[in-house]
C-alpha cells in the first residue's frame, strides 16, 4: 500500500508527502490523489513475472481512463484493452501501439469495428453477429482483421455476480459447444478474417490463481483442437481480473507473478504468445478519493460521517456493496471518541454510502478523509448525478512534486452543453 499511516505522527502519506498538505494545498475536494511511482511499480511486477514469455500486457482502459495515466502506462510499454470506439481513440491518441490493442466486446458497433480493423488491433469475435460485424469492418477498410475467439469457458470466478463474466449465464462470448461453427465461419472469409487466438475473461476480483489455471487448460485444449484443423494461432488470452487487497487486514493475496506461474509452463508448452488484460491489478492501489469531512449526525441507533464526496465520485460500495479501506488522514484528536459510523455524501439517495459500519476516531468538521484504493471503476465510473461535477486528479511524481493530471469539471462545462441550443 503506497498510502500509509505513520506510526510517529498518526498522519497518513504518499511517497513522503502528508496527504493532509495536499489536501490544504489543492483548489478543491474531494480529489483523486495517485502515486505515479506506484503505477511504475505494478507495470514493473507483471514485466518481471512475464520474463521469458512472449507476452502483451493489455491495461483494461476502462478501469482508468486519465489521459495522463494512459501516456505514462503506454511509455512503460503497455497495450491496451478497449470496449468502445471511443477508447480506441483515446488510446491511439495517447500513442498506445494498435498491434498491442485489443478491442472487445458483446455489443461493437460497425463504425467502431471498421476504426479497428483500419488501425490493425487485435478484435475478439463475441457472438455470430459480430462476427458478421467483423467481416464488413474488413471490406468497409479493406484490411484483414486479427480475430481470437472469446470462448466462455464456463468456470466460476467465485466474485460478485456483477462482475463474474466466463459463466453460462454471461452475456459474454461464445458458448464451447458453437465453437465449430465460429471456425467454419472464419474459414469461409478468408480474405476478410485471421484467425490469430482464442481469448477468454472470467470475470473480476478474483483472488484465487487456481481458477486462471483450470480456465487456461481448458483454453489449451481449445487451441489444440483449433491448431488441428489446420490454423495456425499463436495467442492465448487469459483476460483480466486479478484481485486486490482491499480490505488492509494483513491478507496475503496472489500477486502478478503467482497469476503468470500457474499458467507459464502450459504457454510454453504449445509456444503461445501470452495476452493479459489487467485493470484493477495494474490501477486500484494507486490512489486514493480524499473527501472532506462536512459534519457528524446521529439518527436513532446510527453514528453519520457525512462527507462531501459521494456515490457519483466512487459508486463502488453502493453499486456492488464493496468494501474500500476508509482512513483519516491526520491523527485523532486526543479525546475524540472512537465509534461506528456509515460514512456517507450528500446525494440524495439512502444508496449513497462509501462505507458502512467503520470504526473511526469521531473526525472534526473539516477533517481529511480518503477511500483508499480508488484508482480502478471509480473515476471512470463518476456520474454528475445531483450536479456533483467530476473531481480533479492529482499525481505524485517520482520527484514528490503534486502536478494536476485532470481539471475538475465545472458547472460551466456543464451548461456548455445548452450552448446555441
Ligand atoms: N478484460 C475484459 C474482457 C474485461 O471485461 C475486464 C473487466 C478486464 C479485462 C479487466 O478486468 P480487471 O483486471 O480490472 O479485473 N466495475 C467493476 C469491474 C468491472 C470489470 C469489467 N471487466 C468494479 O468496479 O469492480
Amino acid at each position: 500500500h503506497c498510502f500509509t499511516k505513520s506510526e510517529q505522527d498518526g498522519y497518513l502519506y504518499c511517497e513522503g508527502l502528508k496527504v493532509q498538505d495536499v489536501m490544504e494545498s489543492v483548489e478543491r475536494r474531494p480529489f483523486y490523489l495517485y502515486s505515479k511511482p506506484q503505477i511504475t511499480r505494478n507495470v514493473e511486477a507483471y514485466v518481471e513475472a512475464l520474463e521469458g514469455l512472449n507476452s502483451i500486457i493489455g491495461y483494461a482502459i476502462k478501469a482508468n481512463n486519465n489521459f495522463k495515466i494512459l501516456e505514462h502506462l503506454r511509455q512503460l510499454g503497455c497495450g491496451a484493452v478497449l470496449v468502445s470506439g471511443n477508447e480506441l481513440r483515446l488510446a491511439l491518441r495517447a500513442g498506445f501501439d494498435p498491434t498491442k490493442c485489443i478491442f472487445n466486446g458483446n455489443g461493437k458497433l460497425l463504425e467502431d469495428l471498421v476504426l479497428a480493423a483500419q488501425e490493425g488491433v487485435f478484435v475478439n469475435v463475441d457472438s455470430e453477429f459480430d462476427l458478421d460485424n467483423i467481416v464488413s469492418a474488413a471490406r468497409i477498410s479493406g484490411k484483414k482483421v486479427n480475430v481470437l475467439l472469446r470462448i466462455n469457458p464456463d468456470v466460476d470466478p467465485q466474485v460478485h455476480p456483477y462482475v463474474a463474466t466466463g459463466n453460462k449465464s454471461s452475456k459474454f462470448g461464445i458458448r464451447n459447444e458453437k465453437l465449430q461453427w465460429f471456425l467454419d465461419a472464419v474459414k469461409s472469409h478468408p480474405n476478410e478474417l485471421k484467425l490469430v487466438g482464442a481469448h477468454c475473461h472470467l470475470g473480476s476480483t478474483i483472488t484465487k490463481v487456481d481458477i486462471f489455471r483450470d480456465a487456461a487448460v481448458l483454453m489449451v485444449n481449445y487451441i489444440d483442437q483449433i491448431r488441428a484443423q489446420g490454423f495456425e494461432i499463436d495467442y492465448l488470452n487469459i483476460g483480466g481480473g486479478l484481485g486486490i487487497d482491499y480490505y488492509h487486514a494483513g491478507a496475503i493475496l496472489p500477486t502478478p507473478r503467482d497469476l503468470i506461474d500457474t499458467v507459464r509452463e502450459l504457454v510454453l508448452s504449445r509456444k503461445l504468445n501470452l495476452i493479459i488484460e489487467p485493470g484493477r491489478s495494474l490501477i486500484a492501489n494507486t490512489c486514493c478519493l480524499v473527501n472532506r469531512v462536512t459534519g457528524v449526525k446521529t439518527n436513532g441507533a446510527k453514528n453519520f460521517v457525512v462527507i462531501d464526496g459521494s456515490m457519483a465520485e466512487l459508486i463502488r460500495p453502493s453499486l456492488y456493496d464493496a468494501y474500500q479501506h476508509i482512513e483519516l488522514v491526520s491523527p485523532a484528536q486526543p479525546d475524540a471518541e472512537v465509534s461506528t459510523f456509515d460514512v456517507v455524501g450528500p446525494v440524495c439517495e439512502s444508496a449513497d454510502f462509501l462505507g458502512k459500519e467503520r470504526e473511526l476516531p469521531t473526525p472534526a468538521r473539516g477533517a481529511g478523509l480518503v477511500v483508499h484504493d480508488a484508482g480502478a471503476y471509480c473515476m471512470s465510473m463518476a456520474s454528475t448525478y445531483n450536479l456533483k461535477m467530476r473531481p480533479p486528479e492529482y499525481w505524485i511524481d517520482e520527484d514528490g512534486t503534486v502536478s494536476k493530471i485532470r481539471h475538475g469539471e465545472t458547472f460551466a462545462d456543464h451548461m456548455r452543453y445548452f450552448e446555441g441550443l
